[in-house]
């Protein structure tokens, strides 16, 4: 009873904030992503006839008490859908460091839940698989899919998972993170999300939202990078000041953000490079461009200032059994 998966974190054009409910962590609004091939999470789950209790171990050690309760009440949800009663050994590492800006809980979860569920035989279809990951991390329902993906937020547990828009082979696009600041940031978005209700920003930017999602989904179809710029940066910013409204505010952005901010908007718009920036919940910048002008952009953003190192993803496919 043991299986090994692998899943590509994702990055956001259109974010989720805030949550409808939180122990089913069923988003506030739809979000749209696109899965990253390269930078990625492998786990492998064992279920074991005598353990007396799971343990769980992060690249190679000893994984800490937040990581391993996290990870085992994942386990527990799993092993409640089951008539399986048995303790497992977690094995997980990321090709990324952690707090490189780069979400492990998404690629984490929905490679844990793949191992999970195959490793006891259950014959789950992506639906399902992405239903159980958002209950891990919220972002782990769309890296469950390849490609572009939408996560419905949905009004409940069965409602809520995540949809592929078109496949890693629709456009070839890619994902430049330009890391500012190395450290873990210090309000993680599990708590983050719970601020929503406290600023008027939020229900500004729920309004706009439906507009955002249909122009993000045309865009993707289309390939029209303009527009899919034009939606993400809009979304992105509008995150940044429902976070930075909240109270207590939660300021994410450091002068390193500032300075990529100013430098992707005028290569785009007076050096007429397709680029565009977009920011989760912290200070790094993840730079959206076409495979063909990867180089020219990566060599950019290296020459600014306050940019310490960069990691590089192309679009990636689904999680699956390695
Ligand atoms: C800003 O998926 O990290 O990246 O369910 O608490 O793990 P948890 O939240 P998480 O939230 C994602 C927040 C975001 C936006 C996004 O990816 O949509």
């Amino acid at each position: 009873m043991k299986a090994t998966a692998r899943a590509g974190s994702n990055i956001a054009f259109i974010k989720f904030w805030g949550q409808k409910n939180e122990a089913l962590r069923i988003p506030e609004n739809n979000s749209i992503s696109m899965t990253l091939g390269e930078l990625w999470s492998q786990t492998t789950v064992s279920f074991e006839e005598d353990l007396h209790q799971d343990q769980i171990f992060f690249d190679g050690e000893e994984a800490s008490p937040s990581f391993s309760k996290r990870v085992i009440q994942h386990l527990d949800l799993i092993r409640s859908l089951t008539q399986v009663n048995l303790q497992a050994i977690v094995e997980t590492q990321n090709n990324f460091p952690m707090g490189a800006g780069i979400a492990s809980s998404a690629s984490g979860f929905a490679a844990l839940t793949v191992a999970t569920a195959n490793a006891l035989g259950l014959k789950w279809n992506q639906k399902r698989l992405s239903m159980i990951a958002r209950r891990g991390s919220g972002s782990a329902a769309r890296s469950i899919l390849g490609g572009f993906v939408e996560l419905l937020a949905g009004v409940d547990d069965d409602t809520s998972y995540a949809t592929q828009i078109k496949p890693e082979d629709h456009w070839k696009l890619c994902d430049i993170v330009a890391i500012v600041e190395a450290e873990e940031k210090e309000v993680g978005s599990s708590e983050g999300h719970q601020l929503f209700k406290t600023t008027p920003v939020h229900s500004a930017r729920l309004n706009k939202l439906h507009h955002l999602l249909a122009m993000t989904r045309s865009a993707i179809e289309r390939k029209d990078f303009m527009s899919l710029a034009k939606a993400s940066e809009q979304d992105a910013i509008m995150m940044h000041a429902v976070m930075m409204t909240s109270d207590p505010p939660l300021f994410y952005w450091e002068p390193g953000t500032i300075e990529l901010i100013k430098a992707v908007r005028n290569w785009r718009i007076n050096d007429n490079i397709p680029v565009f920036f977009t920011i989760d919940a912290g200070p790094n910048v993840h730079i959206i461009t076409i495979e063909q002008f990867r180089k020219e952009i990566e060599a950019r953003v290296l020459e600014l200032s306050l940019t310490s190192q960069i990691l590089t993803s192309s679009i990636g496919s689904s999680a699956s059994l390695v």
